[in-house]
């Protein structure tokens, strides 16, 4: 099963893959939790990455395309996978093209004045990096795993303010990009994740 989860900053693509991807077995690849790896680790491509997240800008094309396409050749991809943050440009998105083909996209709509509040209010595990919002969860370490929570360097206001208009330049487009090909399908992100989860797994039940 190969899918691609589409949706603003603090949709909630994060908390719904982590279910979905343990329901399918599938894979969770995150674009956006790679770099911040290769920034942890210090390597050559997370000092190039630091500096355009920080800002709340995409990285380039050329360095992302590159680092999915290894990733997608990995052992645990085997059952398949699902990609949250990437594509995030029509450039992304035509390069992919030529990787591998795609069974579904899963565009996660969330209303753009929810999205702050969202990500203002996250939380995310050093640990396993499963995400957690304030207004659920008062502690300051992960119920899984027991590692410290931290606020993302990105969830600045003034950065989020700019991850959203970047979003809207760049990447909503892709949603008429894969409507147009027939493998566009919607979710209301805007209901409690459970419900999001089970509007999700009754789409992607059918690809099983
Ligand atoms: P990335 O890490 O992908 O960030 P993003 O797309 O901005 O999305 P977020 O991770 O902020 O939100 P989310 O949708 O995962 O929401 P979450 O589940 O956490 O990218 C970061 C940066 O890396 C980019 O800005 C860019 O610089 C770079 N990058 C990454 N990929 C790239 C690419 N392909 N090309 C170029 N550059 C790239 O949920 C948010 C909060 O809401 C949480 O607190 C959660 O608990 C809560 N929540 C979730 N669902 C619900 C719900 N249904 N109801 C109430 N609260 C909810
Ligand atoms: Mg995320």
């Amino acid at each position: 099963m190969k899918l691609i989860f589409l949706g603003p900053p603090g949709a909630g693509k994060g908390t719904q893959a982590d279910k979905v991807c343990g329901y399918h077995g599938i894979a969770h690849i995150s674009t956006g939790e790679m770099l911040r790896g290769e920034i942890r680790e210090g390597t050559e491509l997370g000092m190039e990455a630091k500096d355009y997240i920080e800002k709340g800008e995409l990285v380039p094309d050329e360095v992302i395309i590159g680092m999915v396409e290894h990733r997608i050749h990995a052992q645990d991809c085997a059952k398949g996978f699902l990609l949250d943050g990437f594509p995030r440009t029509v450039a992304q998105a035509d390069a992919f093209q030529h990787i591998s083909d795609i069974d579904m996209v899963i565009n996660i709509d969330v209303p753009a004045a929810r999205l702050i509040d969202r990500i203002g209010g996250r939380r995310m595990c050093s640990g396993c990096g499963v995400g957690y919002h304030t207004s659920t969860y008062a502690g300051n370490t992960c119920e899984r795993c027991g590692a410290k929570l931290f606020i993302r360097d990105d969830d600045k206001p003034e950065t989020v303010k700019n991850r959203i208009l970047v979003y809207e330049r760049l990447t909503q487009p892709l949603i008429a990009y894969y409507e147009k090909m027939g493998k566009l399908q919607t979710v209301n992100g805007d209901e409690t994740p459970a419900e999001v989860t089970a509007d999700i797994l009754a789409l992607t039940e059918k690809l099983v």
